[in-house]
């Protein structure tokens, strides 16, 4: 049975019983970015509505997270020093692990999901460690791993990889497990284009790369197949968790991950798609809620088991609202 408005008197209700595609806040992952320092609450120019937080002041948004009904946070740490080799990124004391101590002492029930990454901690702003102007993939990795321990040590619930090296799910899970945090799960950037979309985060974490670009180890946008080999590569690593990365411009890829997958599949709308509905709506060229909903929704459709999304509270009450 096809229900159109047109066809039948329709209720939101009948709607709702037919719909294929169904959503819920659970569903949903905030990403927030901590800096170092105290009393910050710091709007980011190029994601307008969206602040950078030092340690102390994560709390009162997560207040807010919570209260929208979000349930998992996605934190990304700009440090106050960078070197060569990102090494505030493994720091006990570094941005994203006293914000894991501030955070799950006062919301201890939020899920905390970190990125492990180091060129937010590079002072040449690359994903890994550099060699005679070179990332040098398996020098990389025990750093990955360390950094990802660090994490875990300090509250983190679930590890992201988003470094695109070559081996780091592995290396990551072996560390884990040697210091026996077998429960910890690993949630893979596995497929993770090269991307124009990841502009304005890296102006809001200062991660543009100071040579080069990362299409050494970031994927090429003309290949699908290639996702569905990094997924199985990741998975064999002991991956628990993938994503696809962006959004939008890469539903028929995440389409067929999500068919492929055994295990759940999330999708990463980036900063870019943020950066342009906010802009288009500041304008008044195009309705934020409406367009916002649309494609979450087509995100949802192609099979997306959770969505981590820089609109996440905002689309948290409007699935409330049952606009999604
Ligand atoms: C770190 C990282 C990036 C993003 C997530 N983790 C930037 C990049 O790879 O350049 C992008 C997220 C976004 O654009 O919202 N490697």
């Amino acid at each position: 049975m096809i229900i159109r408005p047109r066809r039948l008197r329709v209720t939101a209700t009948m709607r709702n019983f037919v719909q294929e595609t169904r959503v819920s806040p659970a569903m949903l992952v905030y990403p927030l970015f901590v800096r170092e320092g105290r009393g910050m609450v710091e709007e980011i120019e190029s994601l307008p509505g969206q602040y950078r937080y030092s340690p102390d002041t994560l709390p009162r948004v997560l207040e807010k997270v919570a209260a929208a009904g979000v349930n998992a946070v996605l934190l990304f740490g700009i440090p106050e020093k960078k070197d060569e080799l990102g090494s505030s990124a493994w720091a006990e004391d570094g941005v994203v692990q006293q914000a894991l101590r501030e955070g799950k002492r006062q919301f201890p029930d939020f899920i905390y999901i970190t990125d492990v990454c180091l060129c937010e901690y590079t002072s040449h702003g690359h994903c890994g460690l550099v060699r005679d102007g070179y990332v040098d993939n398996d020098a990389t990795l025990p750093l990955l791993a360390k950094t990802a321990l660090s994490h875990v040590q300090a509250g983190a619930d679930i590890v992201a990889p988003s470094d695109m090296m070559d081996g780091r799910v592995g290396a990551i899970r072996a560390e884990l497990d040697r210091q026996g945090f077998f429960n910890t799960a690993i949630l893979s950037y596995a497929v993770k284009y090269a991307s124009a979309f990841y502009g304005p985060f890296r102006e809001a974490a200062g991660s543009v790369p100071s040579f080069g670009d990362r299409r050494s180890y970031q994927m090429d946008p003309h290949n699908r197949r290639e996702a569905v080999r990094e997924v199985a590569l990741d998975i064999d690593e002991g991956a628990d968790l993938v994503m696809v990365k962006p959004g939008l411009p890469y539903l028929d890829v995440l389409r067929e991950v999500a068919e492929k997958s055994p295990v759940p599949v999330g999708s990463y709308s980036v900063s870019g798609e943020y950066a342009m509905i906010k802009a288009a709506a500041q304008r008044g060229w195009l309705n934020e809620a409406a367009a916002v909903c649309e494609a979450a929704t087509g995100i949802f459709r192609a099979g997306a088991d959770f969505l981590i999304t820089y609109h996440a509270c905002e689309l948290a009450s409007w699935m409330k609202e049952g606009r999604l």
